[in-house]
């Protein structure tokens, strides 16, 4: 197995550039720990701050090095969940979405890494500041929540130019080995993958809906803010997230503002009895643009295994396409 080794895994002492993605509740202690136990890092996905989320998730993943991710403005209504959290002593907490300033002290105070997530230049900037260990840059070919503007290969390139010498992970349309050495290449020190490994065997989710990853195109996503409104919770303003289309995101394509009064309520019921039952035309399935790129659900393990094989591989043929 070949290694590639970059100031991410020097930092936090892991042996693969690969960030599992904190998917809220998908990415449980079983996905987390997978991905640390093949040299990577898992992050629990906290999600939403549930405090009572947190131990369960740590206790499942047993004996591994883990992290845990956030969703900033949600964390700032739950505190506690942070609190729980640090008592695990995690590898890493990663913030995303929201101003991490508040909770810095305290992750540092544990002895965690601090991850931020961000979708502007300048946010990459105020995290440095803050003391950020490691920036991870999210473009919108990302799956589940993020925001429109930046596309991945751009907003790398210039955030790694931005906040160095902090090192930064590339995050969004990332699924294999040519994306990971895609990523290095701009000069990031590793990737954070989300939908690569929401189709993992380990993933907290309905083989329905992993399925429906392995069989997706990428050209069947959309940018979204029906979701947020119909199942919820509400998000603040600017944040949509990326999924899958199906028939409700068509219904309401273009006319998402209409989504009011009793027509919501409808929408909101019908979400529930839909989810209870799996039923994709209606629930929600966040993918981005990497989805093109899975066909079937995998050990998280061997996703690791292969993302990184092909990595040092394409990278070492490289010297071919220079001419001189
Ligand atoms: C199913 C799913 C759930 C996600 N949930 C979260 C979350 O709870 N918190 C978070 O910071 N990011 C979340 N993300 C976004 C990821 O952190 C990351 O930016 C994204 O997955 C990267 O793009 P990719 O999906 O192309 O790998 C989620 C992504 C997916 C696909």
């Amino acid at each position: 197995m070949p290694r590639l080794r970059t100031a991410l895994t020097d930092l936090l002492g892991i042996e693969h550039p690969i960030l599992l993605a904190p998917m809220a509740a998908i990415s449980g202690g079983r996905l987390a720990a997978a991905v640390t136990e093949a040299g990577g890092l898992g992050l629990l996905g906290g999600g939403y701050a549930d405090p009572r989320w947190v131990d369960p998730a740590f206790h499942e993943a047993g004996n591994g090095r883990v992290g845990i991710g956030f969703i900033t403005w949600a964390l700032d209504r739950q505190p506690e969940a942070l609190a729980r959290a640090l008592a695990h002593r995690p590898a890493a907490v990663m913030l995303s979405f929201g101003d991490p300033g508040t909770h810095v002290a305290a992750i540092k105070e544990a002895g965690a890494r601090l991850i931020c997530q961000v979708q502007r230049l300048e946010e990459a900037e105020q995290a440095a500041a803050l003391g950020a260990d490691v920036i991870v840059a999210q473009g919108q070919d990302g799956g589940g929540h993020g925001r429109v503007g930046r596309g991945t290969l751009g907003f790398v390139r210039a955030a790694v130019e931005a906040v160095a010498p902090v090192p930064v992970v590339a995050a969004g349309g990332i699924g294999d080995g040519r994306g990971l050495a895609a990523a290095l290449m701009l000069g990031a020190a590793g990737v954070l993958m989300g939908t690569r490994f929401y189709a993992a065997e380990e993933a907290v989710a309905p083989q329905a809906v992993k399925q429906a990853l392995a069989e997706g195109r990428g050209d069947d996503t959309v940018f979204t803010g029906v979701f947020d409104r119909v199942r919820g919770p509400e998000w603040p303003g600017g944040y949509g997230g990326h999924a899958l289309r199906n028939a409700l995101t068509e219904r309401w394509r273009g006319r998402e503002s209409e989504l009011a009064g009793a027509v919501l309520e409808a929408e909101r019921e019908a979400y529930r009895r839909a989810d209870e039952a799996d039923d994709l035309s209606s629930r929600v399935v966040w993918a981005g643009e990497a989805v093109d790129l899975i066909r079937e659900s995998l050990p998280a393990s061997e996703i690791v295994r292969r993302t990184v094989s092909e990595a040092a591989a394409v990278l070492s043929v490289a010297p071919r396409f220079v001419v001189s």
